[in-house]
């Protein structure tokens, strides 16, 4: 299959290309799209022969369920069975935006959407192109990142290029994504709200909305043997680079210490080193390929660089990536999410 890529550059002017990636959706196709997060790879939510596709083409297990956009509040309806008035609250603070919430589902979502559980992730994505895209077709799309299974989410089309070339028939250009990171993954079929996966909607801002919000305890720790998941997105590897990642975590001055230290010894090893910097530690590196995700009090800014970052490490033939640890609070918590799962865990205290 030939994966053609087209450029959007104004909405209005381009929107014959919206129709045709409709068109390709509304016949069952795959179609990759941009949203505010990650590039999405969608299909109509409610067809589930459509939503197989989307499964074979990222090698998905079919046990990881999708997360399904809509472009209005109340196209919600239908595919729920219960509105908890939390949510109503949640929708109208942050939607449209990077908040996925899990409400119990209605028999029109297919069980290959949500992977066989009686619930449903649902979101409105806040990008222009999404949401016409998504009321050009007329039903909700389900949208995985458009990533194959296990590797890093596409923040560029060219990242779902390198990705999906020769799986999918079309590839909506829309720039670069401006948060960089997946959506908040939300449970609200709890008492208590739980943070299944953070993202660019943070605890704090939950918090201040909702009054008490917990975070799972998987998000920045392994899911241990036999411990049943809420999401099961995150007993999986994710966000992996081909190179390994090797985390550094205390007192800054500690963290650029250990790091050259480490650089060193896996150079002489004859591996070639990459270092995660930040903006204040950059010019302490003396060997290694240095990229800098940000300055350290910007985490948005550092989380809209982070997969791009990992990626650029892989297209320097990279051997193993040491990486700085940043503060949890705001962002950070999503950051350093992805993060350790990039690093299989693997983090060394200072
Ligand atoms: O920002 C995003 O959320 C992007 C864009 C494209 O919208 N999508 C995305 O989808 O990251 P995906 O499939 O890569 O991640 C969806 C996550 C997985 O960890 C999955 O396990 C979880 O959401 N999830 C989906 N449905 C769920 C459900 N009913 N209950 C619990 N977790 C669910
Ligand atoms: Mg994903």
């Amino acid at each position: 299959m030939k994966t053609r890529v087209l450029k959007i550059n104004d909405l209005q002017r381009d929107v014959n290309i919206i129709e045709q990636a409709s068109e390709l959706i509304r016949a069952g196709q795959v179609v990759a799209f941009p949203t505010e997060t990650v590039y999405g790879l969608g299909a109509n939510a409610l067809d589930p022969r459509a939503v197989e596709k989307i499964f074979k083409a990222k090698g998905r297990p079919g046990d990881n369920p999708l997360i399904v956009h809509v472009s209005k509040t109340r196209d919600v309806d239908r595919l729920i069975s219960e509105l908890p008035p939390k949510a109503r609250v949640l929708m109208e603070a942050f939607w449209p935006g990077p908040l996925t919430i899990i409400f119990k589902k209605s028999p029109i979502v297919p069980d290959k959407v949500t992977a066989g559980l009686n619930t449903v992730a649902i979101r409105m994505p806040n990008h222009p192109v999404a949401l016409k895209l998504i009321d050009c077709c007329g039903f909700p799309i389900a949208a995985p990142s458009a990533n194959r299974s296990g590797h890093i989410s596409p923040t560029t089309a060219q990242h779902v290029l390198e990705d999906m070339e020769g799986r999918i028939p079309l590839i909506l250009d829309g720039g670069k994504c401006s948060v960089g990171l997946e959506s908040t993954v939300l449970d609200l079929t709890a008492q208590i709200p739980v943070i299944l996966r953070p993202g660019g909607v943070t605890l704090e801002m939950l918090q201040e909305v909702l009054g008490e919000v917990r975070v799972d305890i998987n998000v920045l720790k392994p899911v241990s043997d036999g411990r049943k998941v809420k999401s099961p997105g995150m007993k999986y590897t994710h966000y992996a680079p081909r190179a390994q990642v090797l985390i550094v975590r205390g007192k800054l001055d500690g963290i650029v210490e250990r790091i050259n230290e480490l650089a060193e010894e896996y150079a002489a090893q004859g591996m070639k080193v990459g270092i995660l910097a930040t903006r204040e530690t950059r010019e302490r590196y003396g060997i290694g390929e240095v990229l800098v995700l940000g300055g350290r009090t910007q985490p948005a800014v550092m989380a809209s660089n982070l997969f791009s970052a990992l990626r650029e490490f892989d297209d320097r033939a990279v051997d193993i990536v040491l990486a700085e640890w940043v503060d949890t609070s705001n962002e950070g918590l999503a950051i350093m999410n992805r993060m350790v799962r990039a690093a299989g865990f693997n983090v060394i205290d200072v």
